[in-house]
């Protein structure tokens, strides 16, 4: 099967836009390993804080659980397959801590490292970049019960645990972020209680901030000693942080949101200060010299970005906001998220400005509760039109200045959406998660298209 060759799939550019990215701009596809690998129990893995959490009724949509997930871990090459008839440059995934660290610290899980040998050595063996990042997530429960994030320790477990993995893959792999998306699973997991392990107190929540932070400047110096020719980012999720209502106390509550959502990481980590607003917050657990521990040269800057995000005035709420739905009359994909491409070009010129880094998009793309006909094919138009509409606000966000280098589509597979379990879809490629067949959607045939036009004129 070829995707580039199928009639019709030449994407919809605009020919305002069209060509302005650069030549080596790298397009890609993302996945994380708790939501695709599957094989829970197998060859050695501990448990991750995700195993136990979702086997705790009510917590996931259906029941669902990682167990099994997309079987990555036994249909890689398949995987790796699907990949190359995309055209992608490179792929980013995660590496599953529990996986090569069974108890998160102590004896290396040489099983594990095998599977990430094999990945990486299938992906190079087709022309495909592996970039890894180190955490999507799943800490080991083991460190879960050692206090988790809320225990300074974690910091240097997780630079032993880069260690680990740097030394193994480092010949092969140069690029490595260290956390994905940390104000996410940092407030889901401690303020929200969507997410292990689901408490709601101000203390765990700054603490594992901080610690977070360290933990990944410690990393980043790890990385920098072990890789040769190392190329270092962080990835964060950056989306306009706003009001639900134009009153004062709605934008006072917009700003808090921003400092967690956009800021609580990225400032410290690429500016070397928390915001003014969260200073007296995070003096508890800040000791001297941490902030230049954070504060670590990197490379480029992942930005993560889907829609923007709201919220409103809550005098009940420690956090000096409540999350909120996006206004009713919003433009929403199928599963109720804004549809706004300006903003995510807006974000795009503000980080580039704000942190003077590269910038490579690491997460954009669509859900969906989406069918399938009798032979598994999807006519997901819906994706198509938020991907070129993205992808064009990317565009005119590089006319207008911003130094973007590469976009990752989220997701190459439908996959575990977390609190969603199966039911919420982002793969360009479809899962039957009976039978684990993989079929293409249209949107895989589109993307196939996007890149293949921009090697050919680039
Ligand atoms: C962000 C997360 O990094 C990823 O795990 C998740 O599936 C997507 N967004 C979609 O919600």
């Amino acid at each position: 099967m070829t995707l580039v060759n199928d009639p019709g799939a030449e994407p919809p550019s605009s020919a305002k836009t069209h060509g302005l990215l650069r030549p080596d701009f790298v397009w890609g596809v993302s996945t994380s390993s708790y939501q695709i690998e599957g094989a829970a129990r197998e060859g050695g893995r501990g448990e991750s804080i995700w195993d136990p959490f979702c086997r705790q009724q009510g917590r996931i949509a259906n029941g669902d659980t990682g167990d099994v997930a997309c079987d990555h871990y036994h249909r890689y090459r398949e995987d790796v397959a699907l990949m190359r008839q995309l055209g992608v440059g490179a792929y980013r995934f995660s590496v599953a801590w529990p996986r090569v660290l069974p108890a998160g610290r102590g004896q290396a899980n040489e099983t594990g490292l095998e599977f990430y040998d094999r990945l990486v050595d299938s992906l190079l063996a087709v022309g495909i970049e592996p970039w890894v990042c180190l955490y999507h997530w799943d800490l080991p429960q083991a460190l879960q019960e050692a206090g988790g994030w809320v225990n300074r320790d974690c910091a240097s477990w997780f630079a032993d645990y880069a260690r680990l993995v740097a030394s193994r893959l480092g010949d092969r792999v140069k690029r490595f972020a260290t956390f994905n998306e940390p104000s996410v699973f940092t407030l889901f997991g401690y303020a929200f209680g969507w997410h292990p392990p689901a408490v709601d107190d101000a203390a765990s929540h700054h603490a594992a901030i901080h610690h977070v932070n360290l933990a990944h400047g410690m990393a980043i110096d790890v990385l920098r000693d072990y890789i040769i020719g190392a190329s270092l980012g962080a990835i964060h999720n950056m989306q306009p942080a706003r009001p639900v209502q134009a009153t004062a106390e709605d934008r006072a509550a917009a700003r808090m949101l921003d400092c967690y959502w956009n800021r609580a990481f990225a400032d410290p980590q690429m500016l070397g200060v928390y915001p003014d607003a969260l200073a007296a917050r995070m003096a508890p657990f800040c000791r001297d010299g941490d902030l230049k521990r954070i504060h670590r040269p990197v490379d480029w800057l992942g930005i993560n970005h889907y829609s923007p995000v709201y919220a409103r005035a809550d005098s009940a709420s420690r956090l000096g906001f409540a999350w909120s739905d996006a206004p009713a009359d919003a433009p929403r994909s199928p599963i109720g998220w804004q549809i706004d491409p300006a903003a995510f070009r807006d974000v795009l010129i503000d980080a580039c400005d704000r942190y003077g880094l590269p910038i490579y998009v690491t997460e954009n793309g669509a859900g969906a509760v989406e069918l399938a006909d009798a032979s598994g094919a999807v006519d997901d138009r819906e994706r198509i039109e938020y991907l070129a509409a993205y992808i064009e606000a990317l565009e005119e966000a590089t006319v207008l200045g911003a130094d973007v280098r590469g976009y990752f589509v989220w997701s190459l597979l439908d996959n575990f959406e977390w609190g969603a379990g199966y039911s919420n879809r982002f793969g360009i490629v479809r899962v039957d998660y009976a039978t684990q067949a993989r079929t293409p959607k249209a949107s895989a045939r589109w993307y196939a298209a996007r890149i293949a036009s921009h090697r050919a004129k680039a």
